[in-house]
């Protein structure tokens, strides 16, 4: 026993210098080869103009910075996720095994980010969510190369149940899609709501992505609550603004939502989304230098004006920018890239904002109204509001 442990300590003793000096010299000193990332968003469904508002931000900051990060030129890969969770665990599997990309970003709906955290916890990729607010992505199954340059579905949830409360409303009503984000946006609210006094009367929900609003309308004229609080997005949103005032219910209950229902969606909501409140952590009036600049290239590049989409992808490329420049292209050194994006102070378009230690954005939440095709800042309701992170060990 004593001999082979002697034995084992003598050949240890040789190896080590010699791995030593063999990673040493297989080790470029830079890596200046491509870096390769995978988009994986909705190219189709109703979160379709999601996905093409998150790549245009993204690509705007890469062309912005001569098309290279840290030296390294910018290879994209891409697959429409269909805002498909089923097929997320596949689609992702593509991007790392058959492309082999260095990066994900991606993607829009919760349960698709779910699945890709689950992959980039295991195989180690370095994944920044340019929108899903999926809590647990920066909460149980938060990690070191995982990142969120959006929200969590608490935080808008969480900023409006204080603002109605305020507005004096005792008896409210939620609808939602009955997913991850829905759910979350909706506990989020009743948090600080229930918490104010008021009280949740009635969650209403549908499967995503239905938008068979109507039985659902009639209940809630039924009900008469003093308020209805609501989380649709893209395509849906559009249907649900127009289905409630077409349901006579714009006139009787005022509707409050997690912004998204009115980002992206004006010019086709018209006027049945005049001066619906909503909070979110972007707005289209903002006083924001960086703002004022990113607004005019979005515009001037893609002819179409920017939403807090297409801000969050631009602010996914920021964040790969800052973390890239702290490893000098390096994406194995994952704490030190972690590191510098933890002390970061990101300079975005809705104004600055820092990480929490779960990975995701402090910062303040607004309280917009729509007055004509604009989600107008008229206050800020939440200042540099931070989601708890609840169940991150990292
Ligand atoms: C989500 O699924 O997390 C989600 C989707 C669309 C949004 C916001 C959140 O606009």
């Amino acid at each position: 026993m004593k001999r082979s442990l002697l034995t084992l300590a003598a050949v240890l003793a040789l190896a080590a210098p010699t791995a030593l000096v063999h990673a040493q010299a297989t080790k470029p000193a830079t890596n200046t080869s491509k870096l390769k990332v995978g988009l994986m968003l909705p190219a189709t469904g109703t979160f379709a103009a999601l996905g093409t508002a998150i790549e245009n931000g993204f690509k705007l900051y890469i062309t912005e910075q001569g098309g290279k990060l840290s030296g390294r030129e910018i290879e994209f890969f891409k697959v429409d996720d269909e805002s498909d969770p089923s097929k997320a665990t596949d689609n992702v599997n593509k991007l790392i095994k058959r492309d082999n990309v260095d990066v994900l970003v991606g993607s829009v709906h919760s349960g698709v980010a779910m699945a890709m955290a689950r992959v980039a916890k295991d195989s180690g990729t370095l994944l920044i969510v340019p929108n899903a607010g999926a809590d647990a992505v920066t909460g149980p199954m938060c990690a070191v190369n995982i990142f969120r340059s959006s929200f969590s579905n608490w935080q808008p949830g969480f900023a409006m149940g204080q603002v109605v409360a305020a507005k004096g409303h005792k008896r409210v009503v939620t609808i939602a899609w009955k997913y991850a984000a829905g759910d979350e946006s909706v506990k989020g609210f009743k948090e600080s709501f229930e918490k104010a006094g008021g009280q949740v009367i009635k969650e209403l929900g549908l499967p995503f992505p239905n938008v068979e609003f109507q039985a659902l309308l009639t209940e809630i004229a039924a009900i008469k609550p003093d308020a209805v609080y609501t989380f649709f997005a893209g395509g849906g949103a559009v249907k649900f603004v127009k289905d409630y005032a077409a349901a006579g219910l714009k006139r009787t209950i005022p509707l409050y939502g997690a912004g998204f229902l009115t980002d992206g969606t004006l010019e086709a909501q018209g006027a049945d989304a005049e001066g619906v409140l909503t909070t979110l952590h972007y707005g289209d009036s903002l006083t924001v230098p960086r703002d004022a600049a990113f607004r005019l290239a979005y515009a001037k590049t893609f002819k179409l004006q920017p939403d807090v989409y297409a801000v969050q992808g631009y602010d996914a490329a920021q964040m790969l920018g800052i973390g890239l420049a702290a490893v000098k292209g390096d994406l194995s050194k994952k704490a030190e890239f972690a590191a510098a994006l933890r002390k970061a102070k990101i300079d975005s378009p809705r104004g600055a904002f820092t990480l929490n230690a779960a990975h995701n954005p402090v910062q303040d939440i607004y309280l917009r109204q729509v007055l004509g095709k604009e989600n107008k800042v008229i206050g800020v309701a939440s200042k540099s509001l931070a989601d708890p992170g609840r169940g991150c060990r990292m």
